[in-house]
């Protein structure tokens, strides 16, 4: 499901000196992209330091597509022949297959992958590469890179919250009339249905859906034609470039398009919160597979076993949802301080953009992954969760809502039932045996108390009980039909795919 880790399969790039001036690779004699201006070349500290090629290589794909929407666009404004055109787009078509294949060396003077692209495509195809820069900085240049990228990975982000959805509805329809403790406080409350456990978690993916779909939105903006920050003298069409490239729309402020990491922003926190919900989700699973509860047992190929204990099988994966919401968070918290009080327009600050969204984006889509095949593979332990649930403590509030019933205020039916259970505890006297000698109570209270009845008393809507469960069900079937299709139109807008 991973793809392969770009700095992993050419370890020259893991480390920025590797490609810095004097590291190895093709093209020594080649300048930067500004040697115009500049009596000398940069110092190797400067290129290390402020080199994001290690990096921003993964942008290569789009970058691609917005290079070859940008040239048909100086076509159109005359500026590149229909030869030029030709020779540009078969030359950003081998550019795309070199780099896939790990076949084209970096230049000790590729700053980027933006530069690294440009400079083969001119090697290639001539003055018409020589061209493609017209009209164009790195600055729209890299935000129209960057959202491309961005676009894709929402759309692979709610295709995996899908899936984790799908696991846990199709969990709780399994669940039956499953029931464990519910919980405040951590301490025993009030009986629920597994399923209704499970559609809790649901409906918070859902909700993530919603996010990712509503950032999706105000992402689908394309920045290119905004140049470094004013707009161009030359007859460009922004607006054909964004639909070339899929976009719904072009940018209205060009100084906004080349400064705006809204988007980023946005992504960082729809992740966040998926990695929040898969946190709690790893809490409860790292709790209920301790030998003292014994609510769930993990499938092999989902736990890990001790390098020095033979008997132990741990929740890695569940603690690791744990743990990696902290990393997620951070990356959120860290972009949105490298953004605050930036001033317009680009400013190399913005490079700092791109590994915090990889970062999340990859870990929050293994989670999800992890998560689901965790959850697909559980063994509900049920006998242990309703033998949990089944202590007549659990019916206490039963035991005043019948009170009420008959007529008495919540808080004195309250005040009865404490004493009765407080009683139990203090004399060891089984709570049966009290509540049929309460005069106010009696035997027929008694049968709230036998085993299982207590959670068929929660009959409201949205409850925790089988009738308002099998509803909730229903709409559950059709929410995650409806989310599967906003995943579905998320992918259909997306021009350039790579992760999945
Ligand atoms: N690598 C740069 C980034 O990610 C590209 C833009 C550089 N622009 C510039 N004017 N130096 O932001």
């Amino acid at each position: 499901m991973a793809e392969p880790d770009p700095l992993l399969s050419d370890p020259s790039l893991a480390d920025p000196a590797a490609v810095a001036p004097g590291g190895h690779g093709i093209g020594a004699t080649a300048a930067p992209l500004w040697h115009g201006r500049f009596a000398e070349g940069p110092a190797e500290e400067l290129w290390e330091y402020t080199l994001s090629l290690p990096f921003d290589q993964r942008l290569a794909p789009y970058d691609i597509a917005g290079c070859r929407a940008h040239a048909r666009g100086l076509a159109d404004a005359d500026i590149l022949t229909d030869d030029d055109v030709a020779a540009v787009i078969a030359a950003l078509d081998t550019v795309g297959a070199e780099l896939a294949g790990g076949l084209l060396e970096f230049a000790p003077t590729d700053e980027d992958i933006h530069t690294v692209i440009e400079r083969r495509v001119t090697e290639l195809a001539g003055a018409a590469g020589a061209r493609l820069h017209t009209g164009r900085s790195r600055n729209d240049q890299v935000a129209t890179a960057f959202r491309l990228f961005c676009k894709d990975a929402v759309a692979t982000l709610a295709e995996h919250v899908v899936e984790l959805q799908a696991v846990l509805l199709e969990q709780a329809a399994g669940a039956g009339t499953a029931y464990l403790p519910g919980y405040t406080h951590m301490q025993q409350a009030q009986p629920v249905l597994l399923a209704h456990h499970l559609l809790a978690h649901f409906w918070a993916f859902s909700r993530d859906l919603d996010r990712l779909a509503d950032a999706a939105r105000r992402l689908d903006v394309s920045p290119l034609g905004a140049g470094a920050l004013a707009g161009s003298s030359l007859p460009l069409d922004p607006a054909a470039t964004a639909q070339r490239l899929g976009f719904a729309g072009s940018f209205r402020n060009s100084l906004d398009a080349v400064s705006d990491r809204d988007f980023a922003a946005e992504i960082l926190f729809a992740a966040a919160l998926i990695g929040v919900h898969l946190s709690r989700i790893g809490e409860e699973i790292v709790i209920w597979s301790t030998e003292e509860f014994g609510f769930v047992r993990l499938a092999d190929a989902y736990s890990t076993g001790s390098s020095m204990l033979p008997q132990k099988k741990n929740p890695d994966i569940a603690e690791l949802a744990r743990g990696k919401a902290g990393r997620v968070i951070g990356n959120l918290t860290g972009l949105l301080a490298t953004i605050k009080a930036l001033p317009l327009a680009y400013n190399r600050d913005l490079q700092e953009d791109k590994e915090p969204v990889f970062d999340s984006v990859d870990q929050v889509r293994r989670g999800l992954g992890a998560v689901a095949g965790m959850l697909a593979t559980i063994e509900f332990r049920t006998d242990r969760m309703q033998a949990s649930a089944d202590s007549p403590y659990a019916a206490a509030t039963d035991l005043a809502e019948y009170l009420v019933r008959s007529g008495v205020p919540f808080r004195d039916a309250h005040a009865v039932v404490g004493s009765v259970v407080r009683r139990s505890i203090d004399n060891g006297v089984p709570l049966a045996d009290l509540v049929a000698a309460e005069p106010l109570l009696g035997d027929a209270a008694v049968g709230l108390l036998g085993s299982g009845v207590s959670v068929t008393q929660r009959t409201t809507p949205g409850g925790a009980g089988p009738d308002p469960v099998a509803e909730q069900l229903q709409s559950a079937r059709l929410q995650c039909d409806s989310d599967r299709s906003t995943a579905e139109r998320l992918r259909s807008t997306v021009s350039v795919s790579v992760l999945s």
